[in-house]
């Protein structure tokens, strides 16, 4: 397996691009699902997560083409030969659940396997369960799958969701679309994704009001045409990389990034002494003075502080002038980078699902295993501002959500290289 060897190397600066949001382009392409007629996306992230939603679409049928170095995505549901999204492609993402509405509004059955646990956390599909039955849908769990099927095609209803679930959201805005009546989903999520998701549906003839807020109203529709879309930029993506220059020093721009994304994480990044400017072309982020403070964090539904950030933030604070208590309230077992931080002299202690850590002066370089996608990019950040060498290893992590991060790293002055396991 490759690993990633960082040296600590001082300030960066200079700019960095930020791709089309994974999440967004995961379940904007399970939308293709939806119709007939081809469905094409534009600034598609190139990642390895990405290439796993294209094999399980190529499973049930459908044609998906990757054009301009994989940019661009030319998908088509004509002609679509399966419903069954298989247990050996869900198990690798958690995201390949995104087909089970849309293949259950257009064809009226859909069977899935069940994703499994994660590191992260048990992430079950309840609350994807509960709004597809309220919509209609008989869903029931044998042999690790769900079985769903409608009689006489979904029903518009109005659904309030316990928890404002990101994919239950979608799963359930695309099954409405085609359902009969309206839909009023209710405590659904806001994330800037959902709300590209929305945007797209509605160039595919979908009606739909009220994404970005709690209440998402959808008329159904008899068919979905075919459209082009830009995925939008990828704020965790973003809220990554702003921490190199917080952490390293120097002046970083962040081509594509607009404040809208990051308005929580950038209020916690100005309190601990951090300037993030919105500038033509994207976000400059600079530190305002010498050592960052420490400020406390709880993960929350957008628009507050995403979890998807909260390691990168961990690795931020191990180095901040005091204290900060960092408290994860979406998933009950996301601090795995922690152990690892502490390996590189980070001060850290945690207690169920909080985190309290104590700034030191400076970590230390040293070999760290990442086990999830943002706890990788956490150690790559924290060997970033280390003393000496830091081994990362394990990047399969990485190549599911980060392009590039060799040389987007390097092309701000990092020292930084992939070593290839031969
Ligand atoms: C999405 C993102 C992921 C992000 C997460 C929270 C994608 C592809 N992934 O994941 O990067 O970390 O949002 O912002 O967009 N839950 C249930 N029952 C359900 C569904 C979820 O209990 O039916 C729980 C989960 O276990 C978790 C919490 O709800 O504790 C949040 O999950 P959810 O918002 O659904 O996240 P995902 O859509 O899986």
């Amino acid at each position: 397996m490759d690993s990633i060897l960082v040296t600590g190397n001082g300030p960066l600066n200079g700019q960095i691009p930020i791709a089309g949001a994974k999440n967004a382009c995961l379940t904007l392409m399970p939308a293709t699902l939806l119709s007939e007629e081809p469905l094409t996306l534009t600034n598609a992230p190139r990642l390895s997560d990405i290439k796993t939603m294209t094999a399980l679409l190529q499973s049930l049928g459908a044609e998906v083409s990757s054009l301009q170095d994989g940019q661009v995505l030319a998908m088509s549901s004509h002609d679509l030969t399966s419903h069954t999204a298989d247990y050996e492609i869900v198990r690798k993402m958690r995201a390949s659940n995104l087909v089970l509405g849309p293949l259950l509004a257009r064809f009226g059955q859909a069977v899935v396997s069940l994703p499994g646990g994660c590191a992260i956390g048990a992430r079950p599909m309840d609350l994807h369960v509960e709004g597809l039955e309220a919509l209609g849908a008989e869903i029931e769990l044998k042999d690790g799958y769900l079985h769903a099927k409608t009689t006489g095609g979904l029903k518009g209803a109005v659904h309030e969701m316990r928890f404002a679930s990101v994919g239950a959201t979608e799963n359930i805005v695309m099954a409405a679309t085609l359902a009969k009546g309206t839909t009023v989903l209710k405590n659904a999520a806001r994330e800037p994704e959902i709300v590209d998701l929305v945007e797209c549906l509605r160039k595919m003839g979908a009606q739909i009001s009220g994404e970005g807020t709690s209440t998402i109203e959808i008329q159904g529709v008899d068919r979905l045409h075919g459209a082009t879309h830009q995925v939008v930029t990828d704020r965790i993506e973003l809220g990554t990389y702003m921490l190199a220059p917080a952490m390293c020093g120097g002046e970083v721009e962040l081509l594509g990034g607009h404040m809208k994304l990051v308005e929580s994480f950038a209020a916690k990044l100005d309190a601990a002494g951090v300037s993030v400017e919105q500038t033509d072309k994207g976000l400059k982020v600079a530190r305002k003075n010498g050592r960052v403070n420490s400020v406390d964090v709880v993960t929350e539904p957008f628009p507050g502080f995403p979890t998807d950030l909260q390691a990168q933030m961990m690795a931020l604070m191990c180095t901040a002038d005091g204290t900060s208590v960092l408290e994860e309230r979406i998933f009950e077992n996301r601090f795995m980078h922690a152990p690892e931080l502490v390996r590189m002299g980070a001060n850290i202690e945690v207690h169920g699902g909080t985190a309290t850590v104590t700034g030191v002066e400076r970590l230390k370089g040293a070999p760290v295993m990442a086990t999830d996608l943002r706890a990788s990019v956490s150690l790559i950040l924290a060997g970033l501002a280390a003393e000496g060498e830091t081994t990362v290893s394990r990047v399969y992590h990485l190549d599911r959500g980060y392009e590039h991060v060799v040389r987007k790293l390097e092309g701000v002055g990092a020292k930084i290289e992939r070593i290839k396991d031969l």
